[in-house]
């Protein structure tokens, strides 16, 4: 069927980035004298009576005002699934079919659903069904999609991260403090590892790799050379509190401060990065993976595909399909070459089978 008209949304947590791919799809379905429509807010826009969506015109995409501006012009979500979707009171309600006529009102032939790996398995199981193609494009700072080397979104959170322990490594060593830095990732540590060599950290605790605090302590007495010095830690959001904690209630990169503070005897200190990850400007390399993906997942519609998702994968763009996407988050392989090159850097990075 010839593509007149698509849709773009973005759906999930947000992150630097989005605006480029949303400028770059539009750019590409223009070109091809398409209609495009943004769809606000992810799924909640198609809620709206009518729909809250923003036709997107060439003026509107064009100049590079998109390609830098951090988070998403269209609004997105990372609540509410139109499956199950809460009401006022509380009462969940499949609000599927609702969404899908809305699509099919709006005259939409296709869709390209910037999201991460949860946002790619709620909109293959609301647009399969009806019918409607579409093309995802891979986005989080988690970077745990499975199927593409790196998401948008991801790099902009490692420069954060590295210029965190760059700073961090001034007052660490006026102190001469162990300080610890909490990332985000949820249950990855991409985030973590990706950041942590960048930045230059002594020792990195991923969820995907066991760590003992007294192996850590022993770590950090051993480039002290017992004594106190700048040391710097991070801590991903999702690994496992220390088994002694009893301060339940407190980040976990605080507690990590606080076991090793015990067992060194040296002063620590914690830092959590948060929403800062998600906020800013673009890194360039996720500029170009955005502007690579947004103009791949149009051509991809173009060529009639369907329910696949745009990828890097050994330097190069391409598409993979979306049933091994689905399948739930990526982790850290203990193969990964960065574990590799953190461990034979001397970085501690847990116990890795
Ligand atoms: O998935 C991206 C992410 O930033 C995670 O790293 C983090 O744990 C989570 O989203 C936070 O979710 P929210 O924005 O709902 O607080």
């Amino acid at each position: 069927m010839a593509i007149k008209k698509i849709g773009i949304l973005t759906s999930g947590g947000d992150c630097a980035g989005l605006n480029a791919v949303i400028r770059a799809a539009a750019h590409a379905a223009i070109g091809r004298g398409w209609d495009v429509l943004g769809l606000r807010n992810g799924h909640l826009g198609l809620l709206q009576s009518p729909p809250d969506v923003v036709q997107l015109t060439a003026d509107a995409v064009r100049g590079g005002d998109l390609l830098r501006a951090g988070g998403t012009f269209l609004g997105t979500t990372n609540i509410g699934d139109p499956f199950a979707y809460p009401g006022p009171d509380g009462t969940k309600t499949d609000s599927s079919r609702e969404e899908i006529a809305a699509m099919k009102a709006l005259g939409l032939d296709a869709l390209v659903v910037i999201g991460g790996d949860g946002s790619m398995r709620l909109f293959d199981r609301l647009l399969a069904p009806a019918g409607i193609p579409w093309v995802g494009v891979p986005k989080t700072i988690d970077n745990d999609v499975p199927g593409t080397d790196f998401a948008v979104g991801f790099f902009s959170a490692v420069e954060v991260v590295s210029e965190a322990l760059d700073r961090l490594s001034s007052t660490a060593a006026s102190h001469r403090r162990i300080m610890v830095l909490e990332v985000m990732g949820r249950d990855s540590g991409y985030i973590a590892l990706y950041g942590g060599v960048a930045g230059g950290a002594d020792a990195i605790l991923m969820p995907e790799f066991p760590y003992d605090l007294d192996d850590v302590a022993a770590h950090i007495k051993h480039i002290t050379h017992n004594r106190p010095g700048p040391v710097l830690i991070v801590a991903a959001e999702g690994i496992n509190r220390p088994p002694d904690d009893r301060r339940h209630g407190s980040s976990i990169g605080a507690a990590i401060a606080t076991g090793l503070q015990q067992r060194t005897g040296f002063e620590a200190r914690c830092t959590v990065l948060g929403y800062t990850q998600r906020g800013g400007s673009p890194a360039p390399f996720d500029r170009l993976l955005a502007s690579s993906f947004g103009v791949r997942a149009v051509d991809l519609l173009a060529d009639g595909a369907n329910r696949c998702l745009t990828a890097w994968r050994g330097g190069m763009v391409t598409h993979v399909p979306m049933e091994g996407v689905v399948t739930g988050p990526r982790f850290v392989s203990p193969k990964d070459d960065l574990v590799r090159a953190a461990r034979s850097i001397g970085t501690y990075v847990g116990a890795i089978p």
